[in-house]
């Protein structure tokens, strides 16, 4: 082996030494997923949930959907959230539909929640969530600025559904589906 060789060697060890084990161990943070760019495709988690000026709709990816009740939610799961602004009348309020559901309108934001190994490393100090992390995009998957410690505390407290809001319903939908 000639001397560049060895040298070059010795950087490209000494960079993943110091880079590249500590990307690939500890995953992402909150505001670095990827964004899904596929999930209209994931099965349906919930649909038309009702806000007084938005609707939500949520999705969970084919990882996740084998989730079982009363369990965590498997690594590699990814929960995506749309939020929709809701057509609003000239005094602010949202126009009801027939049914007395909000009308939809516009796609706002797309919140994600995706878990991995050991990521629950990244959150930080009293905000561990499991092993989530979390990201906000644009409709065009673009990230947005957002206060990560804010989704973090609201979904703190439901560490008996593994920290997410709609577990409950999701099992049972799913589960007792004819
Ligand atoms: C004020 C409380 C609150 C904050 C802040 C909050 N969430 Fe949630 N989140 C909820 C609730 C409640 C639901 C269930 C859907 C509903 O009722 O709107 C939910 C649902 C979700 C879901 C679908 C899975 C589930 O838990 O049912 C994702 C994904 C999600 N939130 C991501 C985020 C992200 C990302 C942020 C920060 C940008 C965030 N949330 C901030 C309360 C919150």
């Amino acid at each position: 082996m000639n001397k560049i060789n060895a040298t070059t060697l010795a950087l490209i060890f000494a960079f993943f030494s110091t880079f590249g084990a500590t990307a690939f161990a500890q995953g992402p943070k909150d505001g670095e997923l990827k964004f899904p760019a596929n999930y209209e495709e994931f099965p349906r988690f919930l649909n038309g949930i009702q806000k007084p000026k938005h609707v939500r709709d949520l999705f969970i990816n084919p990882t996740g959907n084998t989730g079982r009740a009363g369990k965590l939610l498997p690594d590699g799961t990814i929960l995506v959230m749309e939020i929709y602004n809701a057509k609003l009348d000239a005094d602010g309020n949202a126009i009801k539909r027939p049914d007395g559901k909000n009308t939809k309108d516009n796609l706002a934001k797309i919140y994600v929640m995706q878990k991995g190994k050991d990521w629950g490393k990244n959150a930080p100090a009293g905000l561990k969530t499991g092993d989530w992390i979390f990201s906000a995009f644009s409709p065009d998957g673009q990230p947005i600025k957002v206060d990560y410690s804010a989704c973090r505390s609201c979904h703190l407290p439901l560490d008996d559904k593994d920290f997410v809001h709609r577990y409950n319903e999701f099992f049972n939908k799913r589960d007792n589906r004819n």
